[in-house]
């Protein structure tokens, strides 16, 4: 199989490759590794971190589908995460998932026709103490109302 990953793939999983005696367990590294170069696992990438560390690919697949963090299809630029776990849903993410959807013109799943921005509805972030959350790239935004939504849309425009 041609390799498609780069260079910078290898690069990273030979500094991890000690830490993880066991090899499997470089799965979830090297997913991260992988989406890092494109923003999501398109399934030849899939393939190729199964023969890279020595597993069917539907194990990788398994794994993949199983956590939220990992894309399965092609995200805008940010890509927006509101909880609307229990925490969250007894502080107004409803209401804000509701507004963002009308706001960007999307529905949760979708990107918005600029690939600027995609919704997503995620279970618990495990930030419940300052719920609403909502996650965009790797940032959190926390204590969610409308005012920061909006605030957090223009900031992520400029
Ligand atoms: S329930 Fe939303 S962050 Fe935990």
């Amino acid at each position: 199989m041609a390799k498609i990953l780069p260079e910078v793939f290898y690069n990273e999983m030979k500094k991890l490759e000690p830490r993880y005696p066991q090899r499997k367990a470089l799965i979830l590294p090297a997913l991260h590794e992988a989406q890092k170069v494109y923003g999501w696992l398109p399934s030849d990438v899939m393939d190729e971190v199964a023969e890279f560390i020595g597993v069917h690919p539907a194990q990788i697949r398994e794994v993949a589908s199983f956590y939220t963090m990992y894309n399965l299809k092609p995200v805008g630029k940010v890509h927006l995460k509101i909880c609307t776990n229990v925490a969250c849903c007894l502080r107004g993410a409803d209401e804000l998932m509701d507004y963002a959807e009308k706001k960007l013109g999307i529905k949760k799943g979708e990107t918005t026709p600029d690939g600027l921005f995609t919704l997503s509805e995620e279970e618990c972030l495990g930030a419940c103490t300052t719920a609403p959350a909502m996650m965009a790239n790797d940032e959190y935004v926390e204590n969610l109302d409308l005012q920061k939504f909006n605030d957090f849309l223009e900031r992520a425009k400029k």
